[in-house]
């Protein structure tokens, strides 16, 4: 892989920080180590003094004052070392990237964390657009993804998808216009990269199918574009087994994921990771030495001490109980929506994620009818122009979240929606 015709020359342009580089020598070095060298604050002078954070079924994290101390510090920019290598270690188990023993200029597996994965796509996107660049991405798609690229200056192709994710077909088609040897000449302007969402796609809720992505990433490799695999979803899939992922085909070192614990641990405690080839991680961690200087310490400790607790096992236990609870509410949005909305609208059935995309029969564009009317009879959901790059064309779809609402809050919503529809036909 020739890394550098990816990356901007805003990013490769990124050394590092001196003072920061000093926090990673602290952090690894004996505790004998007499630091003259960074400019952190003295920790007892902090008033923080120590912590009990209760756990489900009894157990707890204890921050004594020590640790406490080293939990409100700055730290490394990659994230602490213990946390990056314990989610090493289940990249590894659940994913086996090829790319994990190459040599770390030909795209060895690394991995930093990140302040949730929002922060490490955006750092991403900087690291690797440049006006007018082109770039592959399947509508509707994640709106935050959308405003992120498009103060970018991108050219934002659209490849067609169905309830089983992007269709290969449609992006060979998209991508016939180039030759696989114009990757190398910088005129011919091939795509940069595809981003997608695999699993229960926000809004549309689809995931795309394993034996889909094998033929993407054989086509990756011909036209020689990288893959952004957005994939907050991957611990919410509601079937077994997981589907293989990008970065378990990834044996050129293309590939850079993006993970979260939002969805399964807590979105506020804002821990995220992303896990890619070297080459790019570095980039990425140059951005965050100068922008954040590290994901929140306090946070990565909680998420720490708890992995610890749990080991794999146990994590991986508690993202079961997390499945079995959005699987159980996605039954209910749809036995709501069933009951309601038949013959009125249509639907694809999730199999991961917490969204319901739905079309409405008969009325070409949602926007009014779900930012006025709707909201008017007390319920709040997503018009389907949010999810497209021109938001101004009218879209017969609205996103319904069905994570945080009862399954007799999903019935009345429902039941006042069709009413709504009724009057508008
Ligand atoms: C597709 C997608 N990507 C990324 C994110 C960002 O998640 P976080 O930054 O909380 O990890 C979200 C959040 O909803 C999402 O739906």
């Amino acid at each position: 892989m020739n890394y550098a015709r990816f990356i901007t020359a805003r990013s490769a342009v990124r050394k590092t920080s001196p003072i920061r580089a000093t926090a990673d020598i602290v952090s690894k070095a004996p505790k004998s180590l007499i630091s003259l060298a960074a400019g952190t604050p003295n920790a007892n002078m902090f008033p923080f003094k120590s912590a009990v954070i209760t756990v489900e079924n009894g157990n707890s994290i204890k921050f004594g004052e020590e640790m406490m101390k080293e939990a409100l510090q700055y730290s490394p920019s990659s994230g602490l070392p213990k946390l990056v290598s314990w989610l090493k270690q289940l990249q590894i188990k659940l994913h086996n990237p090829p790319t994990i023993h190459y040599p770390p200029s030909q795209g060895q597996m690394d991995l930093c964390v990140t302040s949730g994965s929002q922060d490490g796509l955006c750092k991403i996107f900087e690291m690797l657009v440049d006006p007018g660049d082109n770039i592959l991405l399947n509508e509707p798609a994640y709106s935050a993804t959308i405003q992120a690229l498009l103060p970018l200056g991108c050219n934002i192709i659209n490849v067609p998808s169905d309830k089983y994710g992007i269709i290969p077909d449609s992006l060979t088609e998209i991508l016939c216009k180039w030759k696989p040897e114009d990757s190398k000449d910088p005129k011919k302007n091939t795509p940069k990269f595809l981003y997608t969402v695999p699993n229960g796609n926000n809004p549309t809720g689809n995931s795309l199918r394993g034996d889909r992505k094998k033929k993407i990433y054989e086509l990756a490799r011909k036209y020689d574009f990288l893959i952004i695999e957005d994939d907050p979803y991957y611990f919410l899939q509601f079937n077994k087994p997981w589907e293989p992922t990008f970065l378990s085909m990834d044996v050129d070192g293309r590939v850079v994921r993006a993970d979260t614990f939002s969805k399964v641990l807590s979105s506020g405690l804002r821990v995220g990771f992303l896990t890619g080839p070297k080459p790019l991680i570095e980039r990425i961690l140059l951005h965050i030495q100068v922008s954040s200087l590290h994901p929140c310490t306090f946070s990565q400790f909680m998420v720490l001490e708890l992995l610890q607790q749990w080991g794999e096992e146990g994590f991986l236990a508690h993202v079961q109980r997390v499945t079995d609870f959005y699987r159980s509410q996605r039954d209910a949005v749809l036995a709501a929506a069933d009951k309601w909305l038949s013959g009125l609208a249509e639907w694809n059935v999730p199999v991961a994620g917490m969204f319901l995309w739905i079309k409405m029969k008969g009325i070409p564009d949602t926007e009014q009818l779900i930012k006025e009317k709707a909201l008017k009879k007390e319920v709040l959901m997503l018009p389907g122009n949010a999810f497209y790059v021109d938001s101004s064309a009218p879209s017969p779809y609205f996103r319904v979240s069905f994570s945080s609402v009862s399954p007799e809050q999903m019935d009345v919503a429902f039941q006042r929606l069709a009413q709504l529809i009724k009057e508008n036909l």
